[in-house]
């Protein structure tokens, strides 16, 4: 079972910049790669989700997929929805959620928080 990080405390969190919050316009998403795990940040109407790019289901890159419903994403794959906000699964074919980081920024800077271990 993969761990929904952003109910991690904040000190379980070890928080990475990953560029200027300006640059990642509203309805606009950035694909980074940290600690070779591959990340998609989204801006939605203000505000920050940041989810694993990896598909539970058979590892497609959900991160392309269409965003309907504000908070859901569908992999582009074989169609999995998933909640942007915490990473949970909503329809099959998946059935295990995917990781989903906390988004803060930091004067002008968005950081992901990452899990310490
Ligand atoms: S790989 Fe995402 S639904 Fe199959």
């Amino acid at each position: 079972m993969k761990i929904n990080y952003t109910l991690l405390n904040e000190e379980e969190l070890d928080y990475v910049e990953v560029g200027e919050a300006n640059e990642l316009g509203n309805g606009e998403r950035m694909f980074i790669s940290i600690d070779e795990k591959n990340i998609v940040v989204f801006n939605i109407a203000g505000r920050y989700f940041a989810i694993a790019d990896l598909c539970s289901h058979d590892e497609g890159p959900v991160g392309e997929g269409e965003i309907a419903n504000e908070f859901e994403i569908a992999c582009p794959r074989h169609g999995a929805r998933f909640d942007l906000r915490n990473g949970k699964v909503l329809s099959l074919p998946a059935i295990v959620d995917i990781p989903a980081y906390p988004v803060r920024v930091t004067e002008g800077r968005l950081e992901i928080g990452l899990p310490l271990n």
